[in-house]
């Protein structure tokens, strides 16, 4: 009894476990476990040997391997079938025919622009730099030599999420010039890029969210024609080698003396037009030689080492280049609009 109720488990295991990718394996399984000179049949055959008080409950038990077996082999024919259907189904379909073509995502017209610009400068040995959004009053004034309640501090209308001590969203990427400059020794020649926040209403011409460029450059010996020179070879670079630059003296309380940089018209070439309301420049950004006091404040000796920096926004240099109309465009994500920069189709 006990050596054919093992056998009996064993076979039960073995049709639980059976696997048919075929109708051979089908055909198998069929002659193994269900067909007359089967295994189940020959179990039966072996009751004979069994007492006769057993042979009820053999009986049964024997009953139910082979209703098991046969529930088994349906749904393997079950599942043969369904895997020949689907190979007839893929062989049925013309391969030769064109295939639907998938919509291609594309980078963001700002991102190209940013791009061009980090390669530009990258050639002329600058590294980026990334710093924090959330800030606090030294790096994003302090250090900048914003005087405490200095109205400088007004220009920039800030969102604070603190006050006293404060805690801000960066006004503008000048954060990143002072933290790399408390972190690494000249000489230092740095792109800071990143996003900025002002407390602004939203219109065609401004937005509360956009990007800064900065650029630092601090050495022994870097002079005003160190920064003139760089400033027209990447305008150059960016905008065409017959774009012409402007300084235009201005007020910055990081750097002294500072200046407003504006570019020739790239619609009119310098002739006049609506887009430069006809003076024949438009203004892209700040510059100037880094203030000794920013130096001071940053840790480096402003005897041995002077710099030069300059800001500007990205939208307005991307706006530039493609003549958009309204800063809007950048940020709701129409689909009409960002395909036209698309670079892959
Ligand atoms: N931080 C200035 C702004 O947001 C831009 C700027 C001007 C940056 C002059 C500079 C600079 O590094 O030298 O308006």
């Amino acid at each position: 009894m006990e050596d054919i109720l093992s056998k009996l488990h064993y076979v039960l295991k073995e049709v639980e476990e059976f696997q048919a990718d075929s109708k051979d394996k089908l055909e198998r399984f069929k002659s193994v476990f269900i067909g007359r000179k089967g295994v189940v049949t020959e179990l039966f055959e072996q009751m004979k040997e069994v007492a006769p008080e057993h042979r009820k409950e053999l009986g049964q038990q024997l009953n139910r391997l082979k209703n098991f077996a046969e529930d088994r082999y349906k749904s393997l024919v079950d599942q043969v079938s369904e895997l020949t259907e689907s190979k007839s189904v893929s062989l049925s379909q013309d391969l030769t025919l064109p295939t639907i073509p998938e919509n291609l995502g594309s980078v963001h017209p700002l991102t190209q622009v940013r791009w061009q610009i980090e390669e530009i400068f990258e050639r002329m040995g600058f590294n980026i730099s990334e710093g924090r959004e959330i800030e606090d009053d030294w790096h994003n004034f302090s250090a900048l030599n914003f005087p405490p309640d200095h109205p400088a501090r007004d220009m920039q209308d800030t969102f604070f999420i603190e006050k006293n001590p404060d805690i801000l969203l960066r006004t503008h990427t000048s954060t990143i010039q002072v933290r790399v400059m408390e972190t690494q020794a000249p000489p230092i020649r740095t792109l800071c890029i990143g996003r900025v926040f002002r407390n602004e209403a939203i219109s065609a011409r401004a937005h509360c969210i956009f990007h800064q460029i900065e650029g630092l450059y601090v050495d022994r010996n870097v002079g005003f024609a160190d920064l003139k020179q760089t400033l027209l070879h990447f305008v150059k670079e960016l905008f065409g080698k017959n774009t012409k630059i402007r300084l235009r003296p201005s007020y910055f309380p990081f750097t002294e003396p500072s200046a407003e940089l504006d570019i020739s018209c790239l619609i009119c070439k310098g002739e006049g037009c609506n887009m430069c309301k006809h003076t024949g420049w438009v203004e892209i950004g700040g510059t100037g030689m880094v203030d000794p006091n920013v130096l001071k404040s940053s840790g480096i000796d402003p005897v041995e080492f002077t710099g030069f920096a300059f800001g500007m926004g990205l939208e307005r240099i991307t706006n530039l280049k493609y003549q958009i109309r309204d800063l809007r465009l950048f940020t709701e994500n129409d689909v009409r609009f960002l395909r036209q920069f698309a670079t892959l189709s």
